[in-house]
């Protein structure tokens, strides 16, 4: 089952790096369907525009964010995750259940082995073959966003909230070295690309 994800603080450059990825495995003829989280579906339509847009004032309590992001994956895995790796087509996914695990026990406090629980139930047992952290330090992570004309509410939390949040992303790396690569992320877009399609292979 080829069904990538990829992870990072924002400002990490996973966008850029999917796109390459993109266009590396489809040169090769490979049936690639990508996809992101929050997802395009209902749910995430909502975390987008209620929860992560800047201009809402609503201050979502740590567990409902917690459960919408479930919620919105377990949909996202029914509708659109398993269907499309049942077809045989390879999945990219930019954010997943880690996603949850470093953002919502690692930023926002919540007990980790709650978090991580709900994270892994709202996977309905579909795990990625593949992980990639793109790590880069927050002071860079900083200065790309500046660059970025789109930002959510998350990208104004303070510096610790993504502090925390790359440490979390080091526990899963470690807890996890079979599966999540890590990835320079302060390298050059090239460069972070090779480092990618080198574990492909
Ligand atoms: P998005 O604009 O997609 O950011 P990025 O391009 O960096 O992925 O916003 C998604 C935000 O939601 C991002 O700050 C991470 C956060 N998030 C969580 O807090 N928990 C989760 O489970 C997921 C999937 C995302």
């Amino acid at each position: 089952m080829r069904f990538f994800t990829f992870e990072g603080i924002d400002g990490s450059g996973k966008s850029t790096q999917i796109k390459c990825l993109k266009e590396y495995l489809c040169s090769r003829g490979e049936e690639v369907f990508f996809t992101k989280e929050p997802s395009c579906g209902e749910l995430g339509k909502i975390i987008r525009k209620e929860i992560l847009d800047k201009k809402k004032k609503i201050e979502l309590e740590p567990y409902a964010e917690l459960c919408l992001f479930c919620a919105d994956r377990a949909q996202h895995v029914k509708d659109l995750i398993l269907p499309k790796l049942k077809e045989g087509v390879t999945v990219v996914c930019d954010r997943y259940y880690d996603s949850t695990v470093a953002y919502q026990s690692f930023g926002r406090g919540l007990d980790l082995d709650l978090v991580s629980r709900m994270a892994e139930a709202s996977t309905l047992g579909i795990k990625p073959y593949m992980t990639f952290f793109l790590s880069l330090s927050v002071e860079q992570a900083r200065s790309r966003l500046e660059e970025r004309l789109e930002s959510t509410k998350m990208d104004e939390e303070p510096h610790d909230f993504h502090v925390n949040i790359n440490r979390g992303y080091k526990k899963l790396l470690e807890e996890n070295p079979s599966r999540i690569k890590l990835i320079d992320a302060s390298a050059a877009p090239e460069d972070i690309h090779r480092q990618i399609v080198s574990h492909i292979g």
